[in-house]
């Protein structure tokens, strides 16, 4: 019977320390997964980048395409933007490649009056199928692998290098 007020007491601490134990678990718990939950996502990102349809790219003649790629690593978020130039050399046959250029990383534009690419930061020039043909480039623009599928075109990054 003496024991019986401080028992009472000890429940109600007891008690009162478990629902806040849990109330923290309930708020904490969902918290720390939130904040946690971008280390442990994968890269979700596909190697493979829709160009759309193959006829829209006129034979002969050099075709600018843009896109951005967001990759997501955790907590780090990068954007990287790409520019190529789609090639076709007939119905079928297509190549595509990177517009940076070889020497510093300029990006190149197609000037159709001399048939070339043009680096604008040193003057290199590249011929229709990326072959550096003068100026500072040490080697060809960065190829893109290719494929078809359905009658659109993809390309898979990253573009690789061609040898000089
Ligand atoms: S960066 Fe292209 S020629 Fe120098």
């Amino acid at each position: 019977m003496k024991n019986s007020p401080l028992n009472r007491r000890d429940f109600i601490k007891g008690t009162v320390a478990a629902i806040g134990g849990l109330i923290g678990a309930l708020i904490g718990i969902p918290s720390i997964v939130y904040l946690l939950s971008p280390s442990l996502r994968a890269e979700e990102d596909s190697d493979s980048i829709a160009l759309g349809p193959l006829e829209n790219y006129p034979i002969g003649v050099p075709t600018r395409f843009d896109f951005t790629r967001t990759k997501v690593n955790g907590w780090e978020r990068t954007s990287v933007n790409y520019g190529l130039f789609v090639v076709r050399k007939n119905e079928n046959e297509v190549r595509v490649f990177s517009d940076i250029c070889t020497h510093l990383g300029c990006r190149v534009s197609w000037h159709p009056d001399v048939q070339h690419y043009i680096s604008p930061c040193h003057d290199g020039h590249f011929d229709i199928v990326g072959n550096n043909i003068s100026g500072p480039p040490p080697r060809p623009l960065d190829e893109f692998v290719t494929k078809i599928e359905n009658g659109n075109l993809f390309v898979l990054l990253p573009p690789f290098k061609r040898s000089a």
